[in-house]
């Protein structure tokens, strides 16, 4: 199918049916962002994929967003809270794996990614994985508007209870953003029919020859 019809046709959605994603679905959307891209290519941050129903109860209390619990699957993109050297060690040796390299064969890839790291605050390496999240955040919602799957990007939640319910600190990690996926109740949401609203192409985008 075209990119831009599914784009079209996709939306934030507010109300979802009772109707649930097939775990084929939700593999592709998952391994869609697995393959996207990252900074230094390292990946920092990790996916959650949860249905238990109590739990999602639990995690959008006092969120405006029902969507966290009223949904097929709920997705979370939890950032690393730090970027550490360990980290950067162990994914260059996979990389070494996966390409034949002899052991040390990217250690200037190696020394320069831990020479950038090292000097940042938690902050920052937080602040930086948060950004990375999100281009895993905008692939899903590509890869979910590809299988005609609905979605809502969510920032509406409370990132701390996220944390502490789901055990985020003792991993080394913390909720970036969430996305839940389904399948919209047409009838009853009020933006199904409401038309998509973005600017002219001439006003969002220049282009410089
Ligand atoms: C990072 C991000 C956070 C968002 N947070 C929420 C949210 O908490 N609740 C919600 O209903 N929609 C949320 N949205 C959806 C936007 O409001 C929606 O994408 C925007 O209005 C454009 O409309 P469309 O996506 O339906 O085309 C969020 C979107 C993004 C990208």
């Amino acid at each position: 199918m075209d990119l831009i019809k599914n784009l079209e046709w996709r939306y934030a959605v507010k109300k979802y049916s009772d109707e649930s994603i097939s775990e084929d679905k939700i593999d592709r959307i998952v391994e869609a962002i697995n393959l996207t891209a990252s900074s230094c290519g390292i990946q920092p941050y990790r996916l959650f994929v949860i249905t238990n129903p109590e739990l999602r109860q639990r995690l959008g209390e006092g969120s405006f967003n029902a969507q966290i619990h009223a949904s097929s699957h709920l997705l979370l993109f939890a950032g690393f809270n730090e970027i550490n050297t360990d980290y950067i060690t162990n994914y260059i040796e996979m990389m070494e794996l996966k390409r034949n390299l002899e052991k040390g064969g990217l250690k200037i890839l190696e020394d320069t990614l831990i020479d950038y790291f090292s000097p940042q605050t938690p902050e920052q390496n937080a602040i930086w994985s948060d950004k990375q999240a999100y281009i895993g955040l905008g692939t899903a919602l590509i890869a979910a508007a590809e299988l005609r799957v609905d979605a809502t990007p969510m920032e509406g939640f409370d990132s701390k209870l996220f944390d502490e319910v789901l055990g985020l600190s003792e991993k080394g990690l913390h909720a970036s953003v969430i996305m839940s996926v389904g399948y919209r109740d047409a009838d009853n949401d009020y933006l199904a029919l409401t038309k998509k609203v973005r600017l002219p192409i001439d006003e969002f985008s220049t282009r410089i020859s």
